[in-house]
């Protein structure tokens, strides 16, 4: 018998040891989140749940294991370009999972979109990602500032009000959620008669209180999230100003907040795409799992975490877990239909999700839902050319 390999023998077998080298490699997932400051809970909340999809699954995506590297982006503007540039050049990641805050996310997406490494936008809603940033490698299992924003308008007028002011932080993330409140408010008949802002992160509310006393709207529309957020219900609700000027915002305004919140924010009305009280087998079994893994109640950043990683797993599963078939994983994740605790949804042509926005009601602990404030919106994705 001939043990003497041929030439094309031995390279058939060295490009099979190669191909079963790569299948064992692990999955190297990139998570720039931030981990301090006004949005560290937000951050760990995104890592909880992506980590308990993975879990769910036996700590693998499309059958490969997962190696994960971190970066804290302390949600700073400054300093995004170069945090994401660690991951994708110097951990050479192959997905990037981030972040929070929208400045930040539009340096990590025009990052990403130069080296060409995929990315899955958990929670900033900056317009720009799925507008004039979109491209084939850019996804998102949030939102749009813009979408949850819009449909608190004709929500608002459906309740009689005739003129709102906003107050926000002076950021993309606050601009453009009242752009999108202004725009359906005023569709619906309604006027904004002051736009109040404050820069990123402070929370000294007591002069734009004042102001908001002195000119009586019928109601005010605001963007803040996390500890922001927390103080200011806190402080709408110690002036006063909840007797006479009802509150309603995004519902990251009441999202993940209410332990600190405590009274001052009961009643209050938002809209988001997710909220409590869904009652639906899918969300049952999310929240009981996540709160038998984290001993918490999990909140929409940890939805949105879980997504991503459900998202992964599609396009994984399309390739058999072979990334280098990049484009094929990206087109089956773009194809599909996520089976998100907060209801199915699928992924326009820009890559973010086409979703249901809740109306939700505080009620102790909870934003308990209401109703379906807006069925299947789609984000305008004005800009986007793929
Ligand atoms: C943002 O910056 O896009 C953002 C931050 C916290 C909650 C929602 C949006």
């Amino acid at each position: 018998m001939n043990h003497v390999l041929t030439r094309a023998a031995l390279a058939a077998a060295l490009t099979l040891a190669a191909g079963g080298a790569q299948a064992a490699d692990k999955l190297k997932v990139g998570f720039m989140l931030p981990y301090s400051g006004t949005f560290a809970a937000l951050g760990n909340a995104i890592e909880n749940g992506f980590k308990l999809y993975v879990a769910e699954q036996g700590g693998k995506l499309g059958g490969r294991e997962i190696e994960y590297f971190k970066v804290d982006d302390e949600s700073n503007p400054a300093k995004a370009a170069e945090n994401a540039n660690r991951l994708i050049k110097r951990d050479q990641v192959d997905v990037l999972i981030g972040t929070v805050h929208s400045g930040v996310a539009m340096a990590l997406a025009k990052a990403a979109k130069d080296a060409d490494t995929t990315l899955i936008v958990t929670n900033a809603g900056a317009n720009a990602i799925t507008g004039p940033l979109c491209g084939p490698g850019i996804f998102r299992t949030s939102f749009t500032n813009w979408q949850p924003a819009y449909a608190m308008g004709p929500v608002a007028r459906a309740k009689g009000h005739q003129t709102a002011v906003t107050i926000t932080w002076k950021y993309a993330a606050g601009d453009e959620a009242i752009g999108g409140f202004k725009e359906g408010f005023e569709k619906a008949g309604g006027k904004v008669v002051r736009e109040l802002s404050l820069p990123f992160p402070n929370v000294e509310f007591q002069s734009l209180l004042t102001e908001i006393a002195a000119l009586k709207p019928d109601m005010v529309f605001t963007f803040f999230a996390g500890g922001g957020a927390v103080k200011f219900v806190q402080d709408y609700h110690a002036a006063g100003l909840d007797k006479t000027i009802p509150l309603y915002g995004s519902g990251f305004l009441t999202d993940g907040t209410l332990q600190a919140q405590g009274a001052s924010a009961q009643g209050l009305l938002t809209t988001l795409h997710y909220a409590d009280g869904l009652n639906t087998p899918r969300d049952n079994a999310f929240r009981a799992d996540y709160a038998k893994a984290y001993k918490a109640q999990p909140d929409v950043y940890a939805v949105q975490g879980y997504d991503a990683a459900q998202l992964m797993q599609s396009g994984l599963t399309a390739v058999k877990g072979d990334f280098a078939k990049k484009e094929d994983f990206r087109r089956a994740m773009r194809g599909t239909t996520v089976d998100s605790p907060r209801g199915p949804f699928t992924l326009s042509a820009a890559g973010n999700p086409v979703q249901d926005i809740y109306l939700r009601q505080v009620d102790g602990l909870e934003n308990k839902v209401v109703e379906v404030a807006v069925k299947k919106l789609a984000d305008p994705a004005r800009g986007c050319k793929l």
